[in-house]
Formats: C-alpha cells, structure tokens, sequence
C-alpha cells in the first residue's frame, strides 16, 4: 500500500528538532509579558468575509492564497492566513476596548497559505506577533517595533535590517491612488494580467508586484506616497525615528515598502536579514487605526507585527552554538528488584527540583543503558543494582567529569537540589 505523506508545503518537526522551538517559544513569551502584553489564542479558522473586508480583496493573500471552503452547513470559511484581522475581531466581538483604553495582545499561532514553498515559505507556517488597540500616539508605534528588534537582537540574531515607512492616513490614499492610475496607465500594456488588475483596483499593490518590467517602470515612473502625506503624518513619523534614533536601533527609510496587506495607515516596517535568500523579511508589520471600524467596531488606533519563525529556526540552525543538552538525570536500572525503587527515586527528584530524569523501561543491559544516557546527553546517571537496594546506597556519576558519588538514597533529593 501506498505510505501517507504531508501535504507539499508542509513540516513534520520532529523529536531531535524541537529543542530550538521550545527554546524560541518560551523566549517570546517571557520577553513580551516584560512590556505588559497578554496572550490571546484565537480559532483556527474563521468566517472567510473577515480576511476579504479586512485584508482586502485585491491582495495576494485573499486572491490566491487562502485555504477556504463551504461547511456541511453551508458557511464559508477559512483557516487563518494572518492574525490581525482575526484579533481585531476578536477584540471587537469581546469589547475589550471598553474595560481598558489600551489593550496589548502577542499571539503564537500556526497560519496557511497556499504560496509556492521554498526555503523560508511554507504553507503551514509558524508566526509571533504583537497587536496594541487604544493608542495613536508615535510612541505605540515606537514601542513595538522595539519589542521587534529587540528580541531578534536578544536571541542572538546578527545585522539585522529595519526597513520604516510611512504610508499616510487613509485620507490622502484616494487621490494618490488616482495620481498612481493616471500616471502608469500609459504603460498598462507593458503589464501582466494580476498587474492590470492592480493597477484598476489598487494601485498601491504594484509596488509588491515581483514581475521585473513593472517593478521597473513603477520605480522611474511612479511618485512614492511619502510625497503625498500630510504635515501630521510627517510629525507622526519623524517622533516614531526620534525614539528610535534614542535607542539606537538602527533604521532605513524605505519609500517605497507599502506592505502587501490593504489595512496599513500611516507606519509600516520590515526587519530583513541578508542570511535567508530569496524569503529574507523575518517580520512585518505597522498602524492599522482604521480596521477596527472597518470590521464593524468603535474607530480604534491599532499597530502591530508578526515574525515568521521557521525564517528565524533557519537563522539559530545557522548558529553552530546550539547546547542542545536536555537531560538532566538518567537512572540505570540493573534487576526487577530495583525498578519501583528507581521510579520512586526518578518520582521525588522531579517532584522536588525542577530537573529531568529518565528511568530506563527496557530491561537493557548496564553497558546498553549508559550508551543510551550517553546518546540522551544526560547530564548525571544514577546506578541502581542489586547490592545498592540493599545497602540502600546509590552510584551518582556525573557524565561531565566522570566523578562518582556514593550516597545514601534518603540524600539523592537533596545532592540534586543543591545543584545549581
Ligand atoms: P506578513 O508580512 O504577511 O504580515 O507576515 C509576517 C511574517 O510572517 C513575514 O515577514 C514572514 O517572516 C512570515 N511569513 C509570511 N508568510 C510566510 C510563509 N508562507 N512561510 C513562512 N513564513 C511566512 C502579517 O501577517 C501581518 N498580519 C503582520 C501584522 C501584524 N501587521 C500588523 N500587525
């Protein structure tokens, strides 16, 4: 019979890898909750109108990308591509807003869409993220996108590249969008079909376009729409740069990074590393101050970021490094005699320190049990035979140096919990 394999696009992530997301993970949530964000965890799937209206229908991801189908009841549905959108609903669904007048969320979610895998794109893949309703002001937008760089910078990632915009309000996006329309329209046959598309519908989106003669043409041709923000939208954004300029986070003005998402207002940012090829944006993100009240709630200001971890596995996987050390005590068994005797050992030091022991449930010999603590990379070994059940002594050696303890078994709590 045929095997089952995953679905193209897809990863298993297995027993010898896991150590890096574990790692990761437990990285992002202490960081974050440092600068008062809460967790949010929200469906896998959703009503597929939520990522039409809110990540717009001319966009790649609502296009072509999204996994969506029709239930046996006939509602239309889709599994998460993105989680903006499914906060902010979130977020107006359970009137968050109204209890606190700034609400800071971070997530760490799975999300689909169907792209062309390659290295660093997948179409099921891992992304963290932060989400902050309530506030307007340029230090919001300061603040997350130091909690961006800055964790990239604490988990040891190099020379990375922070890419800013900013985008305007959606007030002036109308007649930008015109500007846009009637200046390349003289050079819409030079366009494929999706870019034709793009110029009609939404202009804006040929600055993601990856077809070569339209980047072109829209590079020499096109007017970039930092020429077209207003004054407020300038000081909004030279405040966010001065922040930034304090920290020394370092920073290039991209005039023309747009996002390829509709919601964006005003900031829009990337980190990039030249480390990861063609797939090089570690994160995206930016202001979104009129999605809440486009998905049906109070205007709210809004700003945000996600990160996509598989491109971030692949920047750690490139650091040589790597301790993946994960045992701490391996307990040896030698006879039916000493097996409840090792698992109530094996019990208490769990119970009583925060260490990770093993006891061996295969019966194997003393030689085959030490090559397996050996292979587990423990840390510390404990003998138990026979002789030691009835001198109600044990053998602890430590796997590092080679010493050996012999102590009573009313002492192996305390021997472990005297480690550091
Ligand atoms: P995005 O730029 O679509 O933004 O995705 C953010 C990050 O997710 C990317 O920079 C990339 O690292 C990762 N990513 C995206 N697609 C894939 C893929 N197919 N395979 C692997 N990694 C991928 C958003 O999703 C916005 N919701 C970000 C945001 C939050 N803006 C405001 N708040």
């Amino acid at each position: 019979m045929d095997k089952i394999r995953n679905i193209k696009g897809t990863k298993d992530i297995l027993p010898n890898d896991i150590f890096l997301w574990q790692k990761l993970e437990s990285k992002i949530h202490n960081f974050i909750k440092n600068f008062g964000y809460q967790e949010i965890r929200t469906p896998a799937f959703e009503e597929s109108i939520l990522f039409k209206r809110g990540v717009g229908e001319d966009t790649d991801i609502v296009n072509k990308e999204m996994y969506s189908w029709q239930d046996q009841g006939g509602l239309n549905l889709t599994l998460k591509p993105e989680l903006t959108a499914p906060v902010v609903r979130a977020y107006i669904q359970h009137e968050l807003g109204r209890s606190n007048p700034l609400n800071k969320m971070y997530y760490i979610d799975s999300l689909f869409r169907r792209e062309r895998p390659q290295k660093g794109r997948q179409r099921q893949f891992n992304q963290f993220g932060v989400e902050v309703f309530g506030s307007n002001f340029p230090e919001q937008d300061a603040e997350v996108i130091i909690i961006a760089y800055n964790f990239l910078k604490s988990i040891g990632l190099k020379e990375l590249i922070l890419e800013i915009n900013t985008i305007g309000s959606q007030s002036i996006r109308k007649e930008y969008k015109n500007v846009l329309q009637k200046l390349l329209s003289t050079y819409k046959k030079d366009f494929s079909e999706i870019d034709r598309q793009r110029l009609d519908n939404n202009p804006l989106r040929l600055f993601d376009s990856k077809d070569p003669k339209c980047r072109e043409i829209v590079n020499d041709k096109a007017p970039t729409i930092y020429d077209y923000i207003s004054t407020d939208d300038k000081e909004h954004f030279e405040s966010v740069l001065s922040i930034l300029n304090e920290l020394q986070i370092p920073y290039v003005h991209n005039q023309q990074l747009v996002r390829g998402l509709d919601y964006y207002t005003r900031t829009t940012f990337e980190i990039k590393s030249n480390y990861l090829g063609a797939q090089d944006a570690i994160c995206g993100g930016g202001r979104y101050d009129g999605l809440v009240e486009q998905l049906g709630g109070t205007p709210t200001p809004a700003v945000g970021f996600a990160a996509g971890m598989e491109r971030i596995i692949l920047l750690l996987e490139q650091d040589e490094k790597i301790d993946c050390r994960s045992l701490d005590v391996f307990i040896i068994l030698m006879g039916s005699q000493t097996i409840p005797i090792g698992m109530k050992i094996a019990d208490d030091i769990r119970s009583n320190t925060n260490l990770s022991v093993i006891t061996e449930t295969l019966q194997r010999s003393m030689r085959a049990q030490m090559r397996e603590a050996n292979r587990l990379k423990a840390q510390y070994c404990i003998i138990i035979g026979t002789d030691e059940v009835n001198a109600k002594h044990v053998t602890i050696k430590n796997m590092l140096d080679g010493i050996q303890n012999n102590i009573s078994i009313q002492e192996i709590v305390n021997f472990f919990s005297q480690l550091k």
